[in-house]
């Protein structure tokens, strides 16, 4: 299959505010932009994408932090436990980074790109990640969850 980057957008078009509509078709076509946002996430050295930050307002996302890529379709929070503080930024929010408070433990429940669904429980960095990315798909924002934005002088240490 080809892969495409895709633009990414940033803070200020609404679609990052909307709430995103449920996948109901897995073909070819869902295949593909999961593929893309694969690779439009690795060019962005990002560990995670969601629909509607390549302009797609349906509820798909990929993460990779590190372990391979896990493509997420309609994904859900089966539950979650424990709180951690996080350090948080966006691709759609270059140069931004801001702390907030996450539960450490998930429980999620996802389809695959072709409609199996599947189970998984994700700790810490990636409980964090699943969190973030999830939001995205409700038109939710990291910064209407931050506790404060990183000074600059904060933001050397993350960079
Ligand atoms: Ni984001």
């Amino acid at each position: 299959m080809f892969m495409a980057i895709r633009n990414i957008v940033k803070d200020g078009d609404e679609i990052l505010r909307q709430v995103c509509r449920p996948v109901t078709v897995f073909d070819e076509k869902l295949a593909q932009l999961l593929e893309d946002m694969a690779e439009t996430m690795h060019q962005a050295n990002g560990v995670g994408l969601a629909g509607p930050q390549v302009g797609i307002r349906r509820r798909v996302v990929v993460i990779d932090i590190g372990d391979g890529v896990m493509e997420l379709v309609n994904p859900e929070f089966l539950s979650q436990k424990g709180t951690q503080e996080c350090v948080e930024g966006c691709l759609s929010f270059p140069g931004e980074f801001g702390l907030t408070k996450r539960p450490k433990h998930v429980k999620v429940r996802a389809q695959d790109r072709h409609g199996k669904t599947f189970e998984f429980d994700a700790d810490d960095f990636l409980a964090n990640v699943c969190c973030h990315e999830f939001d995205h798909l409700d038109g939710i924002v990291f910064k209407m969850r931050v506790t404060r934005m990183l000074r600059d002088d904060e933001l050397e240490k993350v960079r």
